[in-house]
């Protein structure tokens, strides 16, 4: 791979400059507002993966945002690794609370990047770790030394949930054939720190409303008297989680998956400094589950989070009104083993049965995700953990995330192929928030690693 990681040096910066034109172009998946510009997206993701040397690319069209598919095949004998990645981002709202605009993508120095940081909505999360991989095969495909076939499969929903997704790899499963999947839309614990993500967690989101009297009420003519929907809901979310911060709905816990002590000594033995932890956020103090460290709440373990609570007046000065309905969107994170369904109908049953008769409720589902595990032992975590090693000068280890990726679990699934997520974010990227950012050297360390993970897959495949 000598004459990938000069090419790879010698155009670092052209490396840049088309990440920057990607991540100009709005492609939010969420917002109908930006079809076009999701679409266009896509096109420049089939143009990159034209220029880098794949064959056969298209824009495939689905109920919803398009799919890119490309591919290089230099040998049907040879193994085949399958990469995924996404092109849609999160809205850019709160856009006041950015620094620079959300699609103008510049590079700053940081405290945790004093080599800099590129600030764009999706420049973490997938567009710059998507990029590296386009960039990965140009310089293989440029310097002839791609030891194996590559296929790409780059969707524009998956911050949407992947529906479409999901139909698609039904419908092609001979295309997609392949020994092993790649993806790049994770972190590592730290620079110093490299980490490969060996697990999911699962989601089932739910919209619930809450109703009231028929009308808005004056406050002062009806208050005290009729119960007040948003005081109602405040209260029916405070039911959800007991004292020791334990989820309340019956029957949630049943199927979690438990670990053995080792496996949690094991966890426990990762790099990991609270105090840390607490100062990049700002908080004296954190919450979570009783008997259960920080790292274990935000992975092995399920949690209900309120995403979002609305109703009544919230606009300038004060208005005196008793509102007709309240609102809130509740996230539950899943580990192994929890159906995102189950899930959703036991939420749905028990939060009906404590609502007063004072009001009406109504449970409205999202779009969910299974959670997923990926084994270590497997020749794609190997070739991963090599090619980390050799780029970092550190062997990587194994840790499972709090995040989702809703596709993965299908992966094994309906293809049954194993997934590699090799990513190389970091908590402090800000990803879904404003003033999200990517670290050159993140982008230029992935970039490196995974020709890497090609060559070592290869031969570990012989
Ligand atoms: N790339 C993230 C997931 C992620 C980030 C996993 C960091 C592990 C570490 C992905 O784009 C994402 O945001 N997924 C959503 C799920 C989706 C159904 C909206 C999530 O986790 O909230
Ligand atoms: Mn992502
Ligand atoms: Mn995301």
């Amino acid at each position: 791979m000598q004459k990938t990681q000069e090419f790879i040096q010698k155009n670092s910066e052209r490396f840049l400059e088309e990440l920057f034109e990607l991540l100009r172009i709005p492609s939010v998946s969420a917002d109908p507002a930006h079809k076009g510009d999701v679409q266009k997206a896509a096109e420049s993701v089939k143009s990159h993966l034209q220029n880098a040397g794949a064959e056969n690319v298209e824009v495939c069209q689905t109920k919803g945002h398009p799919i890119v598919y490309g591919e290089k095949i230099i040998d049907p004998s040879l193994p085949t690794v399958l990469v995924y990645g996404h092109y849609d981002v999160q809205p850019a709202d709160p856009i006041e609370l950015w620094d620079s605009p959300a699609f103008e993508p510049v590079v700053k120095k940081t405290d945790v990047h004093p080599e800099g940081a590129i600030f764009a909505r999706g420049a973490c999360d997938d567009k710059g770790q998507m990029f590296m991989h386009i960039k990965a095969l140009e310089a293989m495909v440029k310097s002839d030394e791609l030891p194996c076939n590559a296929k790409f499969m780059i969707e524009g929903e998956e911050e949407v949930g992947s529906e479409n997704l999901e139909i698609f790899i039904k419908e092609n499963k001979e295309k997609l054939e392949a020994d092993i999947i790649l993806v790049s839309d994770t972190g590592i614990i730290s620079n110093e720190h490299p980490s490969i993500t060996t697990g999911l967690r699962g989601l089932s989101y739910v919209e619930v409303e809450v109703t009231g009297p028929n009308r808005d009420l004056h406050s002062g003519l009806y208050g005290g008297c009729v119960a007040n929907p948003i005081n109602v809901l405040s209260d029916m979310i405070a039911q959800l989680q007991d004292d020791k911060n334990r989820i309340t709905i019956p029957g949630f816990y049943d199927d979690v998956e438990i670990l053995s002590q080792e496996e949690r000594d094991e966890m426990a033995r990762a790099p990991y400094s609270e105090e840390e932890y607490k100062k990049e956020i700002d908080i004296k103090e954190v919450q979570g589950e009783e008997g259960y460290s920080t790292r274990e709440r935000g992975s092995i373990r399920p949690t209900l989070d309120v995403n979002g609570m609305w109703g009544g007046y919230t606009g300038e000065g004060a208005k005196t009104v008793l509102p007709s309905k309240a609102y809130a969107k509740i996230s539950m994170r899943l580990v192994p083993h929890q159906d995102p369904e189950k899930i959703t109908q036991l939420f749905k049953s028990y939060f009906e049965s404590i609502a007063p008769d004072s009001v009406r409720v109504e449970v409205k589902p999202h779009h969910g995700a299974q959670p997923a595990v990926t084994p270590i032992d497997s020749a794609g975590y190997k070739a991963a953990s090599n090619a980390m090693e050799k780029s970092f000068g550190k062997k990587p280890i194994p840790l499972r995330s709090g995040g989702s990726i809703p596709i993965v679990a299908l992966f094994e699934e309906v293809l049954g192929l194993k997934t590699v997520l090799m990513g190389f974010g970091l908590n402090s990227d800000a990803i879904h928030s404003p003033n999200e950012n990517y670290g050159l050297f993140n982008y230029y360390k992935g970039i490196e690693t995974i020709p890497y993970f090609y060559s070592e897959f290869a031969e570990l495949n012989k």
